[in-house]
């Protein structure tokens, strides 16, 4: 039976990613801090089949700790501050989780078991300002946030532990990637949430920042296949994992609405931008200024031809199909709240 360990378990992609390793016969194993009330997040269903071990990534010792315990074969490091909006608001502690937790954990595994394999959660926010279009593996990074630059770190620094100790490491560069256990303070969630409530009489309007950025978007339940698979290659390398498709905020607004049963009229621009509810007149979109980025990352959009070759990974859920999941997923919870 292999052993896995998880950084980052109670996330979205922890979620996923524990499934998928379970259905495979694995012994999973997850890190969890230590909170004064117990939060399971997103694995709750799985609360009896993970094996959790306290631990930070601030917190080499705990590390090499849960390294030990775990004796895993396989290590994916999802632990994350990840919501890039509050990097600008705490960036030591993002450089101190997303940056300094990467080597934490590598550390870790080089110290109790270097011949484990290593997978490190890279992302597309480092490609920021991008140098091409679509960005690749061999695309020019320029991180646009506090994240983006914590998290380029982590990505060199897992590409220098496999030159310098022949570590079996990888990063996966996934774009953005959502769900029906998405956050709701990423823009996604925060939509079709929105959408759900407004639909139901339970929310008036739905206030956003940037709605012109652009972004890559798939369904984690296919990316977290992406990040094992390449664990089970001869050789470690990078990898983007993309759709190869990109959408504005404002183009994923129309969709969740419509999908929610309402058409939307939009007018206006920049900070005056409206969208009305066709069938009432209602303004249900508008712009809050507060929600601006100090940096933005305007256009995302990958090309997975490499993990499409080398790995025989290919997305199952399409844009349409991700929208439409997580909107009736919203619909749902927020008919059964009292
Ligand atoms: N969150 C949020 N809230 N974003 C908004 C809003 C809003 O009200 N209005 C517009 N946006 C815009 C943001 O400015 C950004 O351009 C875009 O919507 C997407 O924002 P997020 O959903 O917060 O995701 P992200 O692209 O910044 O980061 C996500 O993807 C990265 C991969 O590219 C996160 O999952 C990161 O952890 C991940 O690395």
């Amino acid at each position: 039976m292999k052993r896995a360990l998880i950084t980052g378990v109670t996330g979205q992609d922890g979620s996923y990613l524990s499934e998928l390793l379970l259905d495979k016969g694995y012994e999973v194993y997850g890190i969890m801090r230590r909170k004064s009330v117990v939060d399971y997040g997103n694995v709750e269903h799985l609360k009896d089949k993970i094996k959790f071990i306290y631990a930070d990534m601030t917190d080499v010792v705990s590390l090499i700790s849960a390294m030990k315990i775990s004796q895993a074969d396989e290590i994916f490091n999802l632990a994350a501050q990840s919501f890039v909006a509050t990097s600008w608001e705490q960036p030591l502690a993002t450089a101190d989780i997303d940056a300094v937790g990467a080597i934490n954990i590598l550390e870790a595994v080089r110290i109790v078991r270097p011949e484990a394999k290593f997978y490190q959660a890279s992302t597309s926010e480092m490609f920021g300002l991008v140098q091409e279009i679509p960005q690749k593996e061999t695309t020019p990074f320029y991180p646009r946030s506090p994240y983006g630059v914590a998290k380029l770190y982590g990505h060199w620094i897992t590409k220098n532990y496999r030159e310098s100790y022949n570590l079996f490491a990888c990063s996966g560069i996934l774009f953005n990637h959502e769900s029906e256990r998405r956050g709701k303070e990423f823009v996604t969630r925060k939509i079709t949430d929105a959408a759900a409530r407004i639909k139901l009489g339970k929310q008036q309007y739905l206030e956003l920042g940037n709605m012109d950025s652009k972004r890559d978007w798939g369904h984690s339940a296919d990316y977290v296949k992406a990040m094992w698979l390449m664990l089970q290659q001869d050789t470690p390398d990078d990898y983007v994992i993309a759709t190869n498709e990109t959408r504005t905020v404002r183009e994923f607004v129309d969709i969740a609405f419509k999908k929610a049963g309402i058409e939307l009229a939009w007018k206006g621009s920049g900070v005056n931008e409206t969208a009305t509810n066709k069938q009432n007149g209602k303004v249900v979109v508008k712009v809050n200024p507060k929600f601006f980025r100090p940096a933005e990352v305007d256009l995302l959009i990958g090309d997975p031809t490499k993990a499409e070759t080398n790995l025989g990974w290919k997305r199952e859920v399409s844009f349409e199909q991700l929208v439409s999941r997580m909107v009736e997923n919203d619909i749902r919870l927020v008919g059964e709240e009292k």
